[in-house]
């Protein structure tokens, strides 16, 4: 390959190792010769030491809320594009480097995390996590995957999308027609995301378990003060803060808001918590979709149970 330019050098390799293209980024804290190249002013501390990573409408909007208040916690800033999330793994986003990616968590409270609902079920995800923040800890909020689909239905519906609005939940679920691309494709976001036994074997490949906390979605949505408690002893904050006294039951909402020195409570916003108005998964649907989960319930199932954590009542009635 002598005289070869580097353009055309480059083109040769890339043909031969396709999977090479796109960039991992390393913590450049893990490797000493790394750390000395770079530049004195970045801190790996800048980056965040907590994960949670959804899935998307298990109450991860309320987890992440619930955090922010903790006077040793902070989130990152807002991206311009998608709000909270900042959608770094397993995104274009990724290909903007980890300097755009510190950018967004100035310093300043002991633990620095952030949330994207996506990254649960993103194949790419964990790999490139564990490569960049390899001792991060990581949360993984798990809701019956029914309520799930259901919530997620909902939202679409809510958001004037056409396969929602003109399908049932029933028909997109049971749909097999291969060549109907919008339902598939909503069909794919309800239920892919369910399936959390393969996911969750994706983040263990990559993150120890003593770094991975399972927070039971309903537990979430009917007693969160008790899930903050779980997680400020899971990331061991300084302070441990008693969420009785910041969060109450608001019967209009019919879920925890966060109280107010005056003034009625501050509850989330209108697009989270909708359940009341579409009400309950039909018999049939549920039916359907417990033989569609029962094999991978049951394997997520025992994987709780081998690595100690509880497990929530919904997964304990799948047997
Ligand atoms: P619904 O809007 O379908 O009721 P996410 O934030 O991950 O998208 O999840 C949204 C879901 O969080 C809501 O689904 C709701 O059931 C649940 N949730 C849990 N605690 C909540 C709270 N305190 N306020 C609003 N929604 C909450």
């Amino acid at each position: 390959m002598k005289g070869v330019p580097p353009e055309h050098l480059a083109e040769l390799y890339f043909n031969r190792y396709p999977q090479e293209v796109d960039p991992v980024w390393l913590n450049p804290c893990v490797d000493k010769r790394h750390r000395e190249i770079w530049n004195p002013g970045k801190k790996c501390s800048d980056f965040p030491s907590l994960l949670v990573v959804g899935p998307q409408k298990t109450g991860s909007t309320a987890l992440y809320t619930f955090l922010k208040l903790h006077p040793n916690v902070s989130a990152n800033l807002d991206s311009p594009t998608s709000y909270e999330e900042l959608q770094f793994f397993g995104s274009p986003n990724y290909n903007k480097g980890i300097d755009w990616y510190r950018s967004f968590f100035p310093s300043g409270r002991a633990v620095k995390f952030e949330k994207s609902a996506t990254y649960f079920d993103k194949e790419a995800v964990p790999m490139q996590a564990g490569a960049l923040l390899p001792s991060a800890k990581v949360i993984i909020i798990l809701l019956d995957p029914i309520t799930r689909a259901f919530s997620w239905y909902h939202h679409q519906r809510a958001h004037n999308d056409h396969a929602a609005l003109s399908h049932s939940f029933y028909d997109v679920i049971t749909n097999t027609d291969k060549h109907n691309r919008e339902v598939q494709s909503l069909k794919t976001h309800l239920l892919r995301p369910g399936f959390y036994y393969e996911h969750i074997q994706r983040w263990r490949r990559y993150y120890p378990d003593s770094q991975i906390m399972y927070v039971d979605g309903e537990q979430l949505t009917s007693d969160p003060a008790q899930v903050m408690t779980d997680v400020q002893l899971f990331l061991n904050t300084d302070v441990l803060i008693d969420y009785r006294h910041i969060l109450s039951f608001e019967d209009e909402k019919g879920f925890y808001c966060i109280k107010r020195s005056v003034g009625r409570p501050k509850c989330l916003g209108a697009g989270k918590g909708r359940v009341r108005q579409y009400g309950q998964v039909d018999e049939k649907s549920r039916a359907y979709l417990q033989q569609v989960f029962y094999t991978p319930n049951l394997a997520l199932k025992h994987l709780l149970a081998q690595v100690g954590s509880p497990i929530p009542s919904w997964l304990a009635a799948n047997s």
